[in-house]
Parts: C-alpha cells; structure tokens; sequence
C-alpha cells in the first residue's frame, strides 16, 4: 500500500512527522530514502515531538546514531535516530551498534539512508520516500515557493504496517 503527500514548506513535513508519531509502536523500523536535502530529518524531528521528546532532533552525520527516551503509557521507550549516509556497506554496521537496537522491543528506529541494510533485516518495516516535487516551471521568482515542494511516500510491504497507514489516512485526531 501506498499514501502520498506533497509539503510546500519544512513545516508541513515536520507536521506530517507529527502525526506520524501517533501510529508508531515499540519494536517499529522505519526506512527514510530519496534525494539528499529532501526532508527526512526535518519529517523526524516533528515525529519526536509528536513523542514529546525535548530536545531537538539534528541530523546523527557524525555519530550516526542518536538516542531520546520518551514515555508511552507510563513505559520508559527510546527513539533511536540513524543517518546511514556516510556507511555503504553492510559489514561495518555491527560497529556502529545499530543491531542492538533492531530487534530490542523498546525501541522505535528510525533510518536514513540505510536501503542498503533493508533486506537484511528480518522483520517488517516501513520505508517512507523523500522527493523534491517540480510541479511548475521554475523561474527566479518563483524559485522560492517551487524548492519547498516535497512528495513524501509511505510504501507499506505488509498487512500490519498497511493498517497502520490506514489509521494514519483516516484518523484526523491522530
Ligand atoms: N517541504 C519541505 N519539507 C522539508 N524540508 C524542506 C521543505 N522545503 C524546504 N525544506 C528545506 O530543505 C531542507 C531539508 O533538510 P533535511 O535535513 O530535513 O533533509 P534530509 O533529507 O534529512 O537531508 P540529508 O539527505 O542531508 O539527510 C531543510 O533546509 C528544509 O528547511
Ligand atoms: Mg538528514
């Protein structure tokens, strides 16, 4: 299943990054791919404060994870924020420790960057898709207005994670 959405400006992709928040669960990976510059951590930060999570979100370039904990029904939880970018093969990820926070039920992980570690990973997840989005001719006046559109893309593989989209579609109180 597939639900798209195109954003004119980083606050209504920190808007959608909210809402998000509100159909993740513990144990949940989620993929973010497309172009650089697109979104991805800019949609994450607003997750982490759909999580109440204080501090501000930035991008992990250097120490490639990022930690929050936040609470959830009175159950201490953490986000665990991965930027990939800098890493393009599959056998230095244990070095960076991402594994411990893979299959740990406490912990909601989200990637960027890492399509390559995708088929490795032996559940389910989401990957959500980060476009610049050209809908008008781009001239010097306009440039502005038309750089600031983004096409956003969930794209669920199975049935959970397709209802998931589906309550996220539907529920305006999410
Ligand atoms: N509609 C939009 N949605 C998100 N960001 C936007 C939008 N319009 C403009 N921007 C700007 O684009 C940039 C997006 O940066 P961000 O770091 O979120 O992207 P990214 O996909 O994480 O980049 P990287 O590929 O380097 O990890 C920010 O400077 C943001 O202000
Ligand atoms: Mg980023």
């Amino acid at each position: 299943m597939e639900l798209e959405f195109t954003t004119s400006s980083p606050e209504e992709t920190k808007k959608i990054g909210r809402k998000f928040s509100g159909i993740l669960s513990p144990g949940d990976v989620v993929f973010f791919l497309g172009e650089l510059g697109g979104g991805k951590t800019t949609f994450i930060s607003g997750t982490a404060e759909g999580l109440k999570i204080k501090e501000n979100v930035s991008s992990p370039s250097f120490t490639l994870i990022n930690t929050y904990d936040f609470d959830k029904d009175g159950i201490n939880l953490k986000l665990v924020h991965c930027d990939l970018y800098r890493i393009d093969n599959l056998k230095d990820i244990p070095d960076i420790g991402i594994e411990e926070y893979l299959y740990d039920s406490k912990s909601i992980i989200l990637i960027e960057w890492g399509g390559f570690i995708k088929e490795k990973v032996c559940k389910e997840f989401l990957e959500i898709k980060f476009e610049y989005f050209f809908e008008d001719a781009v001239s010097e006046e306009n440039f502005e207005t038309v750089n600031q559109k983004r096409r956003i893309t969930f794209l669920a593989s199975d049935v959970c994670w397709a209802k998931k989209i589906e309550m996220f579609k539907d529920n305006e109180a999410i």
